[in-house]
């Protein structure tokens, strides 16, 4: 079958060439004459066929490749990629829990599907990956025989791809508390949470983290649900704080404690974590965890997030007097070498050392491309902090 044509302005850079799936407006010669969300083919101007995918004018990124062959989107389609993604996955039991398919990565632009044990929880932020709903479902279901599939597609991007929010069960069912264990701990997604529910991204740095956590007192700041926290009190932390401004998030956290038999080890504090960290004294904690969410979308913008990082990164040193500091950023659109900078800004400011013990970033089951660069987010530290004269 063929689908409408798309045609590639001549003389184009190779990035869509070298792998990257997604075109932008500005390099489309000849627009495809058909609805939003439908399949197109795209070709280069001299008339190469250079793959098929889904269209949408509303958006800058007008085609989304799935496919550099003349196959069929369908049901199949969608069973082999989630197999070959699986097969990636499947090489690591590590734990019952992992991201199944991580869009561009799989090449499933606008899919994210992660695993909770038997359960799966599937985010769709592209129009174009919505019409493929069924056929999605259809291919988990033959392939896992699931208890459950909910679809979480929320936040606000929606609105500009012209697509609504889902939050609901879309086969079998299932509690909004998912539980799964993981690194041997009892963990609870939570539906009603953020993302698909957990941050399973951040799962092995938290496990090399715990190697350092015996009898620590522990702050977890932007703790969502206690990962870190959980982990680091399985290694023999003496107590753990956590701090966030979701009050659900909170009362998870303490649901996970009760699960894990731990729930004398950990204080809950709702609130802001700049300001929480400025009033801290320092050595009240042992080890501070600084993983706040991404502070801005736009690669143009990035100055005043930089400046934060610097700032909360700063204050978390000051209030250590000897300790780890385990630092983080998602920020996508802020560089290692950006981030990093303001980490040892915050160093000099403090005037303080830090030893940098860890460099983390993704787990295997969000794998970066080499194809596309907005697959690489995650940065990860962990630094022993020491005063300059005590070096
Ligand atoms: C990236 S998530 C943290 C994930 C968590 N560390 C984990 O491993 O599961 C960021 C968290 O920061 C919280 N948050 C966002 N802004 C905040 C603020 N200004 N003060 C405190 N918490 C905040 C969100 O509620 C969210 O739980």
């Amino acid at each position: 079958m063929l689908f409408p044509r798309a045609i590639l302005k001549p003389r184009l850079k190779r990035r869509v060439f070298n792998g990257h799936p997604w075109v932008y407006d500005n390099e489309i010669d000849t627009f495809p004459e058909c609805e939003d969300g439908s399949l197109v083919d795209l070709f280069t101007s001299s008339g190469q066929f250079v793959g098929r995918g889904y269209y949408n004018s509303r958006s800058t990124i007008s085609i989304r490749l799935l496919t550099r062959k003349y196959e069929n989107i369908d049901e199949d389609f969608f069973v082999r990629k989630i197999q070959k993604a699986f097969a990636l996955r499947s090489k690591y039991s590590e734990t019952s829990a992992y991201r199944l398919i991580f869009g561009e990565s799989d090449g499933l632009p606008g899919l994210v599907v992660d695993r909770y044990s038997n359960y799966f929880v599937m985010q769709i932020s592209t129009l174009g990956m919505s019409l493929f709903r069924e056929s999605i479902l259809s291919a988990l279901i033959k392939l896992f025989n699931p208890k459950g599939i909910y679809e979480k597609s929320e936040g606000a991007f929606l609105k500009l791809e012209g697509i609504p929010q889902v939050s609901e069960w879309l086969y079998g069912s299932g509690p909004t508390l998912i539980p799964f264990k993981m690194n041997d701990i009892q963990f609870l997604a939570d539906l009603m949470g953020q993302k698909t529910g957990f941050f399973l991204d951040q799962r092995c740095n938290a496990r090399f983290l715990s190697r350092f956590a015996s009898e620590k007192r522990v702050l977890d700041v932007f703790s969502y649900t206690g990962n870190f926290a959980l982990h680091l009190l399985k290694g023999g932390a003496h107590h753990a704080t956590l701090l966030d401004q979701s009050e659900r998030a909170l009362e998870v956290a303490k649901e996970v404690s009760r699960l894990n038999g731990l729930p004398d080890k950990i204080s809950v504090i709702k609130g802001n974590a700049f300001d929480f960290l400025r009033n801290l004294n320092p050595g009240d904690y042992d080890l501070i965890i600084i993983d706040p969410p991404a502070l801005v979308k736009n690669a143009k913008y990035t100055e005043k997030a930089i400046a934060a990082y610097k700032e909360l990164n700063l204050r978390a040193i000051r209030a250590l007097k000897e300790g780890l500091l385990a630092t983080s950023s998602c920020t996508q659109a802020i560089r290692e070498d950006a981030w990093l900078g303001s980490i040892h800004r915050a160093f000099n400011d403090s005037k303080k050392i830090g030893l940098q013990l860890f460099s983390g970033s993704q787990p295997f089951d969000h794998p970066v491309s080499s194809a596309v660069f907005e697959t690489n987010y995650l940065k990860f530290r962990a630094f022993y902090i020491r005063k300059i004269s005590d070096i």
